[in-house]
């Protein structure tokens, strides 16, 4: 983790921060405009959150874009959404080269058109030597996907002999898997309270902040108020309070 002084005191930012960008559908709603003006608006705050995680020493940034469930959606919300996805990749490509930002698709892409395949090799070849931040972008993409696909990967190398069965770890599993660092915050926008099947082995241990804000209306003072609530917490991954803070542990056995 990285200290940082910000206008609100010193704040720890997370090294890997996970958003589910939710409310978009919502935020238009409240405004009687249609659901696609509400996506447009969230491409807006995508880049507020981008800049600002970028400021704040985020090294890891995973956004939730599009779900492998978020084809069932009426097809014309569908196609907007995949047309404002080509739009936003070309749109910030250099933006996110000029401020060392690598950028990855991460997700089943096959399903894409080749226009947006493109556009996405395009940026994430731009970006691949890009240093102060990585950027994923999580678009057709399940949680249960990317554990099944890993598990696909790891049988074919145990099949070639490069990895025996038995000599198998969490750490082969993570390094096979779309996304491979442990998340440790995780912010859901817009009042819902799940995890809707984002990042499911790499959230293991990640702390949970539920924000009632809508995705569009989402900004560098939300992320600020996330990370204090982060801040506050006491990470134990498994072990006892007094243990995590190195104090002498009295055996009450
Ligand atoms: C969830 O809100 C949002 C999505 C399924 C799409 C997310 C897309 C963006 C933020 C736009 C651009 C993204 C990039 C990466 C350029 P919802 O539609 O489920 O909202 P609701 O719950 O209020 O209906």
């Amino acid at each position: 983790m990285q200290n940082i002084s910000e206008n609100s005191g010193s704040i720890v930012a997370p090294r890997h921060l996970a958003i589910i960008m939710d409310g978009n559908g919502r935020w238009a709603k409240n405004r009687e405009k249609p659901r696609v003006s509400g996506h447009r608006e969230g491409a807006k705050a995508v880049r507020r959150v981008i800049t600002a995680c970028a400021q704040l020493g985020v090294q890891e940034l995973t956004l939730f874009a599009f779900s492998s469930e978020n084809w069932k959606r009426p097809s014309l919300e569908v196609n907007a959404l995949m047309t404002l996805f080509v739009e936003s990749i070309k749109r910030e490509s250099s933006s996110l080269k000029e401020n060392g930002i690598r950028t990855k698709i991460v997700g089943d892409i096959s399903r894409f058109s080749p226009t947006l395949q493109e556009q996405i090799h395009k940026v994430e070849q731009l970006t691949a030597d890009c240093s102060l931040m990585n950027l994923n972008i999580a678009a057709n993409y399940g949680g249960r996907w990317d554990i099944l696909q890993a598990c696909k990967q790891l049988t074919e190398k145990c099949m070639e002999g490069q990895l025996a069965v038995d000599d198998l770890t969490e750490a082969d599993l993570s390094q096979v898997l779309s996304v491979s660092k442990d998340v440790d915050l995780m912010i859901r926008t817009g009042g819902e309270k799940r995890i809707s099947n984002f990042l499911m082995w790499q959230a293991a241990y990640a702390e949970l902040y539920f924000s009632n804000t809508l995705w569009p209306d989402y900004d560098k003072e939300d992320l600020l108020e996330a990370f204090a609530f982060f801040n506050g917490r006491e990470r134990r991954f498994g072990m006892t309070s007094a243990q995590v803070q190195n104090k002498e542990v009295k055996d009450a056995n």
